[in-house]
Protein backbone atom coordinates (compact mmCIF):
# COMPACT_ATOMS: atom_id res chain seq x y z
CA UNK A 1 0.00 0.00 0.00
CA UNK A 2 2.82 2.27 1.29
CA UNK A 3 4.68 1.55 -2.17
CA UNK A 4 1.44 2.01 -4.36
CA UNK A 5 1.20 5.55 -2.73
CA UNK A 6 4.72 6.50 -3.82
CA UNK A 7 5.34 5.29 -6.82
CA UNK A 8 2.25 7.36 -7.96
CA UNK A 9 1.59 11.43 -8.13
CA UNK A 10 -0.69 12.27 -5.89
CA UNK A 11 -3.27 14.75 -7.30
CA UNK A 12 -5.53 16.19 -4.62
CA UNK A 13 -9.22 15.63 -4.62
CA UNK A 14 -11.85 18.72 -5.32
CA UNK A 15 -13.93 19.18 -2.74
CA UNK A 16 -17.01 20.64 -1.70
CA UNK A 17 -17.00 24.68 -2.05
CA UNK A 18 -13.79 24.48 -4.45
CA UNK A 19 -13.95 25.97 -7.90
CA UNK A 20 -14.32 23.47 -10.52
CA UNK A 21 -11.23 22.69 -11.90
CA UNK A 22 -10.64 23.80 -15.47
CA UNK A 23 -9.56 21.89 -18.90
CA UNK A 24 -10.56 21.91 -22.21
CA UNK A 25 -11.64 18.44 -24.00
CA UNK A 26 -13.09 16.69 -27.01
CA UNK A 27 -16.46 15.61 -26.60
CA UNK A 28 -19.12 13.80 -28.65
CA UNK A 29 -20.49 17.07 -29.04
CA UNK A 30 -17.41 19.41 -30.43
CA UNK A 31 -15.07 20.66 -28.20
CA UNK A 32 -15.73 22.53 -24.51
CA UNK A 33 -14.05 24.27 -22.38
CA UNK A 34 -14.72 23.59 -18.73
CA UNK A 35 -16.00 25.12 -16.84
CA UNK A 36 -16.54 28.28 -18.67
CA UNK A 37 -18.86 27.36 -21.43
CA UNK A 38 -21.51 26.33 -18.85
CA UNK A 39 -21.42 29.40 -16.83
CA UNK A 40 -24.90 30.63 -15.35
CA UNK A 41 -26.26 26.96 -15.39
CA UNK A 42 -25.50 24.14 -13.30
CA UNK A 43 -23.79 20.67 -14.80
CA UNK A 44 -23.44 17.25 -13.46
CA UNK A 45 -20.42 16.17 -14.20
CA UNK A 46 -20.26 12.51 -13.64
CA UNK A 47 -18.03 9.80 -15.15
CA UNK A 48 -18.17 6.24 -16.13
CA UNK A 49 -16.09 3.27 -16.09
CA UNK A 50 -16.04 2.17 -19.59
CA UNK A 51 -17.74 2.32 -22.91
CA UNK A 52 -19.98 -1.20 -24.09
CA UNK A 53 -20.60 -2.39 -20.17
CA UNK A 54 -24.16 -3.31 -19.39
CA UNK A 55 -24.19 -0.96 -16.04
CA UNK A 56 -23.20 2.08 -17.60
CA UNK A 57 -25.43 1.64 -20.82
CA UNK A 58 -28.06 1.39 -18.51
CA UNK A 59 -26.90 4.49 -16.68
CA UNK A 60 -26.62 6.31 -20.22
CA UNK A 61 -30.32 5.44 -21.37
CA UNK A 62 -31.66 7.09 -18.50
CA UNK A 63 -29.64 9.86 -18.52
CA UNK A 64 -30.63 10.37 -21.61
CA UNK A 65 -34.39 9.84 -21.12
CA UNK A 66 -33.64 12.66 -18.39
CA UNK A 67 -32.06 14.57 -20.19
CA UNK A 68 -34.85 17.19 -21.24
CA UNK A 69 -35.99 17.14 -17.43
CA UNK A 70 -32.23 18.44 -16.11
CA UNK A 71 -32.26 21.09 -18.53
CA UNK A 72 -35.77 22.47 -17.26
CA UNK A 73 -34.04 22.86 -13.98
CA UNK A 74 -31.12 24.66 -15.60
CA UNK A 75 -29.04 21.63 -15.69
CA UNK A 76 -26.38 20.48 -18.59
CA UNK A 77 -24.75 16.99 -18.22
CA UNK A 78 -21.71 15.90 -19.13
CA UNK A 79 -19.92 12.83 -19.47
CA UNK A 80 -16.54 11.19 -19.23
CA UNK A 81 -15.28 7.69 -19.36
CA UNK A 82 -11.18 7.05 -20.39
CA UNK A 83 -12.27 5.60 -23.25
CA UNK A 84 -11.38 7.31 -27.32
CA UNK A 85 -13.77 9.44 -29.18
CA UNK A 86 -14.96 6.46 -31.38
CA UNK A 87 -15.57 4.01 -28.92
CA UNK A 88 -17.68 6.48 -27.59
CA UNK A 89 -19.42 7.31 -30.89
CA UNK A 90 -19.52 3.59 -31.74
CA UNK A 91 -21.32 2.69 -28.34
CA UNK A 92 -23.79 5.75 -28.55
CA UNK A 93 -24.55 4.18 -31.70
CA UNK A 94 -24.85 0.94 -30.59
CA UNK A 95 -27.16 1.84 -27.53
CA UNK A 96 -29.32 3.81 -30.00
CA UNK A 97 -30.20 1.35 -32.98
CA UNK A 98 -29.69 -2.01 -30.21
CA UNK A 99 -30.55 -1.76 -26.55
CA UNK A 100 -34.15 -1.65 -24.98
CA UNK A 101 -34.47 -1.37 -21.17
CA UNK A 102 -37.26 -0.99 -19.23
CA UNK A 103 -39.43 1.24 -21.11
CA UNK A 104 -36.28 2.97 -23.18
CA UNK A 105 -35.79 2.18 -26.60
CA UNK A 106 -34.21 4.05 -29.57
CA UNK A 107 -32.36 6.42 -26.66
CA UNK A 108 -30.44 8.78 -28.14
CA UNK A 109 -27.56 10.34 -26.51
CA UNK A 110 -27.53 14.50 -26.72
CA UNK A 111 -25.20 15.74 -24.15
CA UNK A 112 -21.41 15.69 -24.54
CA UNK A 113 -18.97 12.53 -23.72
CA UNK A 114 -15.68 13.56 -22.81
CA UNK A 115 -13.10 11.49 -24.28
CA UNK A 116 -10.10 11.22 -21.48
CA UNK A 117 -7.85 8.85 -22.90
CA UNK A 118 -4.41 10.62 -21.06
CA UNK A 119 -6.68 10.28 -17.89
CA UNK A 120 -6.14 14.16 -16.84
CA UNK A 121 -9.71 15.36 -16.32
CA UNK A 122 -10.36 11.51 -14.26
CA UNK A 123 -6.86 12.68 -12.48
CA UNK A 124 -8.12 16.50 -11.67
CA UNK A 125 -11.66 15.07 -10.29
CA UNK A 126 -10.61 12.25 -8.34
CA UNK A 127 -11.94 9.99 -10.15
CA UNK A 128 -9.55 7.11 -10.41
CA UNK A 129 -9.56 5.70 -7.40
CA UNK A 130 -7.24 3.04 -7.53
CA UNK A 131 -8.11 0.72 -4.42
CA UNK A 132 -11.56 0.43 -7.05
CA UNK A 133 -9.41 -0.22 -10.49
CA UNK A 134 -6.19 1.91 -11.73
CA UNK A 135 -7.30 2.35 -15.57
CA UNK A 136 -11.30 3.07 -14.87
CA UNK A 137 -12.74 6.04 -13.69
CA UNK A 138 -15.16 5.05 -11.02
CA UNK A 139 -18.63 6.57 -11.31
CA UNK A 140 -18.65 10.01 -9.88
CA UNK A 141 -21.08 12.49 -9.84
CA UNK A 142 -20.07 16.31 -9.39
CA UNK A 143 -22.66 18.93 -9.04
CA UNK A 144 -21.25 22.32 -10.15
CA UNK A 145 -23.56 25.42 -9.40
CA UNK A 146 -23.89 28.18 -12.24
CA UNK A 147 -21.01 30.21 -10.96
CA UNK A 148 -18.14 26.81 -11.05
CA UNK A 149 -18.54 25.84 -7.68
CA UNK A 150 -18.70 22.44 -6.61
CA UNK A 151 -21.60 22.10 -4.66
CA UNK A 152 -22.04 18.06 -3.95
CA UNK A 153 -20.17 14.89 -5.15
CA UNK A 154 -21.54 11.28 -4.78
CA UNK A 155 -19.19 8.17 -6.01
CA UNK A 156 -20.48 5.17 -6.76
CA UNK A 157 -18.40 2.10 -7.10
CA UNK A 158 -18.45 0.13 -10.47
CA UNK A 159 -20.60 -2.53 -9.64
CA UNK A 160 -22.92 -0.06 -8.55
CA UNK A 161 -25.43 2.01 -10.82
CA UNK A 162 -27.36 5.55 -9.63
CA UNK A 163 -30.07 6.26 -8.44
CA UNK A 164 -31.25 8.89 -10.88
CA UNK A 165 -34.22 10.23 -8.89
CA UNK A 166 -31.80 10.83 -5.86
CA UNK A 167 -29.48 13.03 -8.28
CA UNK A 168 -32.50 15.03 -9.64
CA UNK A 169 -33.26 15.33 -5.94
CA UNK A 170 -30.37 16.82 -5.08
CA UNK A 171 -29.89 19.07 -7.60
CA UNK A 172 -33.43 20.53 -6.77
CA UNK A 173 -32.76 20.53 -2.85
CA UNK A 174 -29.35 22.44 -4.06
CA UNK A 175 -31.43 24.79 -5.88
CA UNK A 176 -34.50 25.34 -3.24
CA UNK A 177 -31.97 26.29 -0.64
CA UNK A 178 -30.06 28.47 -2.59
CA UNK A 179 -33.14 30.00 -3.56
CA UNK A 180 -35.21 30.08 -0.38
CA UNK A 181 -32.39 30.35 2.20
CA UNK A 182 -33.55 27.13 3.87
CA UNK A 183 -32.48 23.29 4.22
CA UNK A 184 -33.83 20.38 3.34
CA UNK A 185 -34.68 17.48 5.92
CA UNK A 186 -33.24 13.90 5.91
CA UNK A 187 -35.55 12.26 2.81
CA UNK A 188 -36.91 15.26 1.81
CA UNK A 189 -38.93 15.24 -1.36
CA UNK A 190 -40.11 18.69 -3.15
CA UNK A 191 -43.56 19.76 -1.56
CA UNK A 192 -42.76 18.72 1.60
CA UNK A 193 -41.71 20.76 4.68
CA UNK A 194 -38.85 22.93 4.98
CA UNK A 195 -36.11 23.60 7.64
CA UNK A 196 -35.59 26.76 8.83
CA UNK A 197 -31.72 27.33 9.77
CA UNK A 198 -31.40 27.91 13.81
CA UNK A 199 -31.69 31.08 15.07
CA UNK A 200 -28.35 32.81 16.25
CA UNK A 201 -29.79 34.89 19.78
CA UNK A 202 -32.26 33.72 22.10
CA UNK A 203 -33.95 37.08 21.05
CA UNK A 204 -34.41 35.75 17.33
CA UNK A 205 -35.04 32.31 18.48
CA UNK A 206 -37.48 34.00 20.92
CA UNK A 207 -39.36 35.38 17.73
CA UNK A 208 -39.02 32.47 15.52
CA UNK A 209 -41.12 30.52 18.55
CA UNK A 210 -43.62 32.85 18.39
CA UNK A 211 -44.21 33.53 14.10
CA UNK A 212 -47.04 31.69 13.13
CA UNK A 213 -45.50 30.99 9.52
CA UNK A 214 -42.90 28.53 11.23
CA UNK A 215 -43.06 25.18 13.33
CA UNK A 216 -40.77 25.13 16.11
CA UNK A 217 -40.61 21.91 18.39
CA UNK A 218 -37.52 23.46 19.77
CA UNK A 219 -35.52 26.86 19.38
CA UNK A 220 -33.20 24.61 17.24
CA UNK A 221 -35.80 22.64 14.97
CA UNK A 222 -38.31 24.70 12.76
CA UNK A 223 -39.61 23.99 9.78
CA UNK A 224 -41.65 26.27 7.50
CA UNK A 225 -44.26 24.83 4.53
CA UNK A 226 -42.63 25.69 1.12
CA UNK A 227 -45.44 24.51 -1.31
CA UNK A 228 -44.45 23.07 -5.11
CA UNK A 229 -45.35 25.66 -6.80
CA UNK A 230 -43.63 27.82 -4.98
CA UNK A 231 -40.31 26.05 -5.30
C1 LIG B 1 -20.65 -1.98 -16.06
O1 LIG B 1 -20.91 -0.84 -16.39
O2 LIG B 1 -21.41 -2.91 -16.26
C2 LIG B 1 -19.35 -2.27 -15.37
C3 LIG B 1 -18.23 -1.53 -15.68
C4 LIG B 1 -17.03 -1.82 -15.04
C5 LIG B 1 -16.98 -2.83 -14.09
C6 LIG B 1 -18.13 -3.51 -13.74
C7 LIG B 1 -19.33 -3.24 -14.38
Amino acid sequence: MENLIENQTITPMPRIGDSAPAFKAVTTQGPIQFPEDYSGKWVILFSHPADFTPVCTSEFMTFAKMHDRFKSLNCELVGLSVDGLYSHIAWLRTIKEKIEFRDMKNMEVKFPLIEDITMDVAKKYGMIQPGESTTKAVRAVFFIDPKGIIRAIIYYPLSLGRNFDELERALIAMQTADKHEIATPADWVPGEDVIVSPAGSCGVAKERMDNEELDCKDWFFCTKKLPLDKI
